[in-house]
């Protein structure tokens, strides 16, 4: 990995073997006002730090191999917060880019967008379309950065798009369907990831998630750190997938 001199990324723990990886972790990065109120601090310093808690993590996840992982930053439904905080998460959301987009790809990381960007303040639409044309030829781990994103209106949205190529009921089939997400062509998620202790989905990656590993954890996400991934990944590897069938060594 590449480190820029002038902001080294500290010594990264050994990594742990892992039997099975999963090909697409997605993250509900919550607890960050949380996490604040236990510190004495505002919302605001929450995100930011939530925001910090970002480069580590993915890091660690291109260390493992990992191929893609999707952040959720925020959701259709966080529009209806304050409009002081929704101007708070935007405005980091342009400065992780700013601050992060050299390193990114000096590291191969390729950077996506899953949601609307007709309601994102043009400065940040600007950014958002800059850090994915800027690592769009690169091969390394796949970044998808969910901001404006809402599983139920992705999945409408394929409908519609359906609808519009003039498909027959038969023609709509779950490959049909997939091919309209804007996850198109990705592994569905083997393993969802949130913070905060809260258990739901919170409208993320509906369809993606069918068959996902769920992990919750306490940790608020400004505490989730490169041992949190190893914690995330050890404990996925030793999980029984079955995907509704029976396993050969469950027989009669
Ligand atoms: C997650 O932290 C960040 C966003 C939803 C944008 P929260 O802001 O939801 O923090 P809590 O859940 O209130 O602690
Ligand atoms: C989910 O967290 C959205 C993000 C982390 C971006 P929320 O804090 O918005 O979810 P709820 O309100 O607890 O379901
Ligand atoms: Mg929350």
């Amino acid at each position: 990995m590449v480190v820029n001199p002038a902001n080294p990324a500290p010594a990264s723990p050994p990594l742990p073997a892992l039997a099975v990886k999963p090909q697409h972790v997605a993250i509900i990065m919550d607890g960050n006002g949380r996490w604040a109120q236990s510190q004495g601090l505002s919302r605001s310093d929450g995100h930011r730090a939530g925001a910090d808690a970002i480069r580590p993590v993915i890091r660690r996840f291109a260390e493992h191999q990992v191929p893609v992982v999707t952040l959720f930053g925020f959701s259709t439904e966080n529009w209806g917060r304050p409009k002081a905080e929704i101007e708070t998460i935007l405005k980091l959301g342009a400065e992780f880019i700013d601050s992060h987009l050299d390193e990114l790809n000096q590291n191969g990381v390729r950077v996506a967008h899953l949601g609307g960007t007709d309601r994102l303040p043009i400065w940040l639409r600007r950014r958002v379309k800059k850090a994915v044309e800027a690592t769009s030829h690169n091969d390394g781990i796949l970044v998808n950065l969910a901001f404006n994103y809402g599983g139920r209106d992705e999945i409408l949205d394929a409908v519609k798009r359906m609808l519009a190529d003039g498909l027959k009921p038969g023609d709509v089939t779950p490959e049909a369907l997939e091919a309209r997400l804007t996850t198109a062509g990705l592994p569905d998620v083997d393993l969802l990831v949130r913070t905060g202790g809260e258990q739901r989905v919170s409208n993320f990656l509906v369809w993606q998630s069918t068959y996902a590993e769920y992990y919750f954890t306490p940790k608020f996400w400004p505490e989730f750190d490169p041992e949190e991934v190893d914690a995330a990944l050890l404990e996925f590897a030793h999980r029984h997938r079955r995907f509704g069938l029976v396993a050969p060594d469950e027989g009669d």
